[in-house]
């Protein structure tokens, strides 16, 4: 098996890794750094799929390491592990996050309540469509693998991408959130959900499973929606 050293313009390096059953990917890297070169960096936490922080490159696809399983996923025995796509590399097996956990602040990716923790908890009705639509895209891990997976990400640098266009959808959708409108402005620009081709990599690489396509479709709608609403009469 290889794996991704040094920066951008490094090289994959090829290391002995016995073969366990159920073992993941994250459990090779680990292997390497823990037996083999301690000086290998790389990323995770939970190890059970809820932080994160453990995506990499395997075999050219973006996937979480720690719920990969090497039996799945080697091809013969070629396992070639890289840093997410579509980042700086920090090193070896670490991107580097900013960009894209910035351009979740430009969507205006935090919430923004009116209640106060005085007041009561809100009662959102879960049967409502907007709780229905909010619910569908809460499960991100944040992890980056949609940005890694979308080419549009790779050919407009300052395109916001799919996650943070997800999370917008979701706040857009939460009836306690007060930033509905300064939300919308901020995605309805040339880099936010018009730039998005429909091209489904994103949705068809989520771990969890969810439609940031879907999502995004739901902004375009409504971001047109509020450029042709008349002006309230004053
Ligand atoms: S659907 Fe849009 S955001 Fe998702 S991968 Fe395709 S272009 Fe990117
Ligand atoms: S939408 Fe899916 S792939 Fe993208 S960051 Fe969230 S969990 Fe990861
Ligand atoms: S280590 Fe947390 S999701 Fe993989």
């Amino acid at each position: 098996m290889k794996v991704w050293r040094g920066g951008a313009d490094g090289a994959f390096q090829a290391f002995d890794v016995p073969r366990q059953p159920s073992q993941t990917v994250l459990d090779v890297v680990t292997y390497i750094q823990r037996h083999l070169d301690p000086t290998l960096a790389y990323r995770f936490a939970c190890r059970v799929g809820m932080c994160g922080s453990c995506a990499m490159t395997v075999n050219g696809r973006p996937r979480w390491t720690c719920r990969t399983h090497v039996d799945k996923v080697a091809q013969g025995e070629r396992l070639e592990i890289a840093p997410l796509a579509n980042l700086p590399v920090v090193r070896d097996l670490v991107a580097d996050m900013r960009e894209f956990f910035d351009k979740w602040a430009r969507a205006r990716g935090h919430f923004t309540p009116a209640a106060t923790r005085a007041d009561d908890l809100a009662k959102v009705d879960p049967a409502s469509a907007a709780r229905r639509e909010a619910d569908a895209g809460i499960e991100c891990i944040g992890c980056g693998i949609c940005y890694a997976a979308c080419d549009i990400v790779k050919w407009n640098r300052d395109y916001l991408g799919p996650a943070a266009l997800n999370r917008a959808w979701t706040l857009v959708n939460d009836v306690r959130d007060t930033a509905r409108e300064e939300r919308l402005q901020a995605v309805a620009g040339d880099a936010g959900c018009h730039a998005c081709h429909t091209l489904m990599s994103c949705t068809e690489h989520c771990p969890k499973a969810l439609s940031p396509t879907r999502a995004i479709a739901g902004l375009k709608r409504a971001t047109w929606r509020i450029a042709f609403e008349p002006e309230a009469p004053e």
